[in-house]
C-alpha cells in the first residue's frame, strides 16, 4: 500500500512565532481530528525547522513529519547562503522538496543541478519529493506528457531502484500553482498515470505501484476530494491553503 500524503509547503511566510503558532495548530488539530492514516509533513522556511522539530516531536510515531523546501547539491564548503543536505538531516528534517517550479524559473535550476540536489537529498537518508510540472504555454501546446517525461527522465531515472523507497513525486502544473486555478482531476489523473507508467517502463510495475505522486496547484478544502478521489492521486503538496490550519487540516481530512 503506498503513502497517502499532505504536505503544507509555506514558501516564505510566516515570522518564527507566526510559524510555530500555525505548527502547533496543525498538529493539535491532527492529533484531535484524524486518524493518523494520512502522513502530514509540515514544510516551514529553513530559519523554522528546528523549533518545529522540537514541536512536532515524537509525534512522527503518528505519522507528522518535517520537510525542508529545498538544499544544496553540494556537500559542504564555501557556498555563501546555501543550506546543505547533512545540515537538513542534523535537525531533524525528513522530507525534501527538490525542483519546484519557484525554484526552476526564479532560480534558473535546470535538470542537471535537480539531478544533484535529489541525489544529495537521497544520500543522507531523507525523502525526496521532486516536483515536475508544465507552464502554461506547453499545457495549451499538447506536449504536457512529453515534458514532465523529460523532467522525470533527465533528473530522476538515472537513480537505481533502491533510493525510489525514498521518492515522492508532486505533478504541479505550473499555470495552477497559487493562481486559483486547479487542474481538473481528469486532468491531474491523466498526468499522474502517465507518471506511474513512465517509473514502472523504467524500474518494473511493482516498483511504480509504491511510488506516491501528489498533486499540486491551489488545491483547497473544496477541491481536494475530488482530486484524492482519482486512482493515481496519492495526496497533495499545498502551498496557500497550508498556511491556514484548518483549511490544511480539512484538506489532510479529505485524503483520509
Ligand atoms: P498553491 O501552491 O497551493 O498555493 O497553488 C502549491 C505549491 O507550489 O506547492
Amino acid at each position: 500500500m503506498r503513502k497517502k500524503i499532505v504536505a503544507g509547503n509555506w514558501k516564505m511566510n510566516t515570522t518564527l512565532a507566526e510559524g510555530q503558532a500555525l505548527a502547533s495548530e496543525v498538529i493539535h488539530m491532527v492529533e484531535d481530528e484524524t486518524n493518523g492514516e494520512v502522513h502530514v509533513v509540515l514544510i516551514p522556511p529553513f530559519t523554522h525547522l528546528y523549533p518545529v522539530h522540537k514541536l512536532i516531536g515524537s509525534l512522527r510515531e503518528k505519522h507528522i513529519y518535517l520537510g525542508a523546501q529545498d538544499c544544496s547539491a553540494h556537500e559542504k564548503g564555501a557556498y555563501t547562503g546555501e543550506v546543505s543536505a547533512a545540515m537538513l538531516q542534523s535537525v531533524g528534517v525528513d522530507y525534501v522538496i527538490v525542483g519546484h517550479s519557484e525554484r526552476r524559473e526564479y532560480h534558473a535550476e535546470g535538470h542537471d543541478l535537480l539531478a544533484k540536489k535529489a541525489h544529495r537529498v537521497l544520500e543522507h537518508g531523507m525523502q525526496l519529493i521532486f516536483c515536475c510540472g508544465e507552464p502554461l504555454a506547453i499545457r495549451e501546446a499538447g506536449t504536457y506528457l512529453e515534458y514532465v517525461e523529460t523532467q522525470l527522465r533527465e533528473s530522476l531515472f538515472a537513480l537505481d531502484a533502491e533510493p525510489w523507497k525514498r521518492i515522492v513525486i508532486a505533478y504541479e502544473p505550473v499555470w495552477a500553482i497559487g493562481t486559483g486555478k486547479t487542474a481538473t482531476p481528469e486532468q491531474a489523473q491523466e498526468v499522474h498515470a502517465h507518471i506511474r507508467r513512465l517509473i514502472a517502463g523504467r524500474y518494473g510495475d511493482a516498483l511504480a505501484h509504491e511510488v506516491s505522486i501528489l498533486y499540486g496547484g491551489s488545491c483547497k478544502p473544496e477541491n481536494a476530494a475530488e482530486l484524492f478521489a482519482q486512482a493515481d492521486i496519492d495526496g497533495g503538496l499545498i502551498g496557500g491553503a497550508s498556511l491556514n490550519a484548518r483549511s490544511f487540516v480539512d484538506i489532510v481530512k479529505a485524503r483520509q
